[in-house]
């Protein structure tokens, strides 16, 4: 079991003129595996309100996993790649590779996202884009890899060769 944030960035959802579905669907989707969610918040698309909040659920509140979703294509306002890199001690390359992969096998529009996945100390962040449907897409094909990845940032692996 690891616990869990979800941090929705929309400056819309933060107005309350949208609902944040996105958020639902990872609730969901991550409620496969064993997992107590025990962070929720709604940000606008600020660099600092963004790296901010990463900081303060993953040093104070000791959140294993951060699913950040929104803020990472194009438009001006997309910053949620640069608040989670001016973060992180170590990106993580392979979890956003896996992403990225598989959801071009869905949309071509998947190279849009500059999603970025790393750690801040034993605390893992990932980036999923805004959608619903790119929040399912994404977060599904790295599921399997989660929990051995908590493990071994919390130095609680014993052997990486067993895992799979
Ligand atoms: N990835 C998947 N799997 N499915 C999608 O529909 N949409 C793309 C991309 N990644 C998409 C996806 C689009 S259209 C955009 S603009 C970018 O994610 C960035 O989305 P964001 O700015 O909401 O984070």
């Amino acid at each position: 079991m690891f616990t869990v944030g979800i941090l929705t960035v929309s400056d819309k959802g933060w107005r309350g003129e949208r609902q944040d579905r996105s958020g639902e669907v990872i609730r969901e989707t991550i409620s496969q595996i064993d997992v107590r969610i025990i962070n929720y918040d709604i940000v606008p698309d600020e660099k600092e309100l963004i790296a901010q909040k990463l900081i303060k659920w993953a040093d104070e509140d000791g959140v294993d996993v951060i699913i950040t979703t929104g803020g990472t294509g194009l438009s001006p306002r997309d910053v949620t790649p640069e608040a989670t890199l001016s973060v992180v001690d170590r990106v993580v390359p392979g979890f956003a590779e896996t992403m990225r992969a598989e959801s071009l096998k869905k949309t071509p529009m998947a190279m849009l996202s500059r999603a970025v996945v790393g750690a801040r100390g034993s605390c893992l962040i990932i980036n999923l884009p805004g959608s619903p449907k790119a929040v399912r897409e994404c977060l599904e094909p790295v599921i399997p890899a989660l929990s051995h990845a908590v493990e071994t940032l919390k130095g609680q692996a014993s052997e990486c060769a067993s895992a799979d």
